[in-house]
C-alpha cells in the first residue's frame, strides 16, 4: 500500500507542527526524513513516537544539505524550521533574519542545485500586520509589524522569485494560531518558553504557573477580550498533505491562509478550558499589550477551493480537549 510513495524531507519535523505533519505523512504512506537542529525540537518524540530518520543539523549547513540531497531521493520538502517568538524578533532581529531568511535561502539554493523543486512552507498571518478588514483574505495587504512577520514575508517573496527563475513550485500556508494535539495523545505542543494561550491556560490548570493573564478587556469585541482564530494542528497537517500532493501533481505556486474561520476570545478559551479540565483556572485581568489587534480571524476559502481542504476539528472544545490530553501526559497531572 505504502510502496511507491516518495520520500519527503521535513525541516523542523521535531517541533510542534512539523511532528504532526510527519505523523500525517507516515499515516498517508510517505517515507520521511527529518532535518532538525533540536534547538526547540524533541528527540524523544522523533525516536519514540514518529520513528523516522532524524538528521540532526542546521538548514544553513550547505555541506550537510548537499550530502543529504545526494544520499536521499527527496521528492519534496516541507519547511517548518524557523524561530517564531514575535517579542524576541523585536529585540533580536538579527537572529530571526539569519535563521528564517538566510537559513531558508541556503535550503532553497541546495534544493535548486539538487533539482528538488517542490516545497511546502510555513508562513503566517503575521505577514498581514494590522488587519484592515475581517476576515483576512489572501488579498489583504501584507505589512508586517514585527521582524518575525517580515522574515516570513521575505521568504514568500523569495519563493515567488525562485519559481520565476528556477521553476521551484511552492505552497506557502499562512497559518493563524496553531492549537490542539493529535487525538491519540502521543504528540502535542511543548514549547519552552511557551507563549501561546491554550498551553498557557492548561499549564495554569496543571499548577505549572500561578495565573493566566487576560491582556485587555476593553477591546471592541463581544466580551472585550481579544479574538483569535485557532486552527487544530491536525487540520494544518492534513492541509500540508493536500498541498504536497497538489505540487506533486504539477500544481502552481500558491499562497493560502489556513485558519478556522471562526474566532474565539481569550475569555471564551479560558471558560472552555475550565469545562474541559473540570476546575476553575486562576486568571487575572491585565493591561492591553502594545500591538495586539482586537481581532484576527482568517478566511480559508481559497485553500478549501484549491486543495479541497476540509478541516475536521473546528470546535474549540475539541481543540482544547486534545491539548489537555497531551499536556496531562507530557507534564504529568497525578
Ligand atoms: N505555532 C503557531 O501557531 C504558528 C503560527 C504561524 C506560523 N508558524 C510557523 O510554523 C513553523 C513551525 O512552528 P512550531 O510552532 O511547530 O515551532 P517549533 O519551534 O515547535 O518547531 C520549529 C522546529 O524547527 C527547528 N529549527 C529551528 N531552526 C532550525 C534550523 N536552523 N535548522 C534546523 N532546525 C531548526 C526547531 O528545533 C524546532 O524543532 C514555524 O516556521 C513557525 O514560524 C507557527
Amino acid at each position: 500500500m505504502s510502496e511507491g510513495k516518495p520520500t519527503i524531507l521535513v525541516t523542523g519535523g521535531a517541533g510542534y507542527i512539523g511532528s504532526h505533519a510527519v505523523l500525517a505523512l507516515k499515516r498517508a504512506g510517505y517515507q520521511v526524513v527529518i532535518l532538525d537542529n533540536l534547538v526547540y525540537g524533541h528527540r524523544d518524540i522523533v525516536e519514540e513516537v514518529l520513528k523516522v530518520e532524524l538528521i540532526e543539523g542546521d538548514i544553513s549547513d550547505r555541506e550537510l544539505l548537499k550530502n543529504l540531497f545526494a544520499t536521499h531521493d527527496i521528492a519534496a520538502v516541507m519547511h517548518f524550521s524557523a524561530y517564531a517568538y514575535v517579542g524576541e524578533s523585536v529585540t533580536n532581529p538579527a537572529k530571526y533574519y539569519r535563521n528564517n531568511v538566510s537559513g531558508t535561502l541556503s535550503l532553497l539554493e541546495a534544493m535548486v542545485e539538487a533539482s528538488v523543486n517542490k516545497l511546502v512552507f510555513s508562513s503566517t498571518c503575521a505577514t498581514y500586520g494590522m488587519p484592515e478588514k475581517i476576515p483576512l483574505t489572501e488579498e489583504h495587504p501584507q505589512n508586517p509589524i514585527n521582524p518575525y512577520g517580515a522574515t516570513k514575508l521575505m521568504v514568500e517573496r523569495m519563493l515567488a522569485d525562485f519559481d520565476t527563475a528556477y521553476g521551484l513550485k511552492s505552497v506557502s500556508f499562512r497559518y493563524f494560531n496553531a492549537a490542539g494535539a493529535d487525538p491519540s495523545g502521543m504528540l502535542g505542543e511543548d514549547h519552552d518558553p511557551e507563549t501561546h494561550l491554550i498551553p498557557l491556560v492548561l499549564h495554569t490548570a496543571l499548577g505549572k504557573r500561578d495565573t493566566i493573564y487576560i491582556f485587555g478587556t476593553d477591546y471592541p469585541t463581544p466580551d472585550g477580550s481579544c479574538v483569535r482564530d485557532y486552527i487544530h494542528v491536525n487540520d494544518l497537517a492534513s492541509a500540508h498533505i493536500l498541498g504536497l500532493e497538489y505540487l506533486l501533481e504539477g500544481g502552481k505556486t500558491e499562497f493560502l491562509n489556513l485558519g478556522n474561520g471562526s474566532g474565539f476570545s481569550v475569555k471564551e478559551v479560558i471558560a472552555t478550558a475550565e469545562k474541559v479540565v473540570g476546575q476553575e483556572i486562576n486568571k487575572e485581568v491585565s493591561d492591553r499589550r502594545p500591538g495586539d489587534p482586537p481581532m484576527l480571524v482568517g478566511s480559508s476559502e481559497k485553500a478549501r477551493k484549491i486543495l479541497g481542504w476540509n478541516p475536521e476539528y473546528s470546535e474549540l472544545k475539541d481543540i482544547i480537549s486534545h491539548a489537555w490530553q497531551w499536556h496531562q501526559k507530557r507534564h504529568g497531572k497525578n
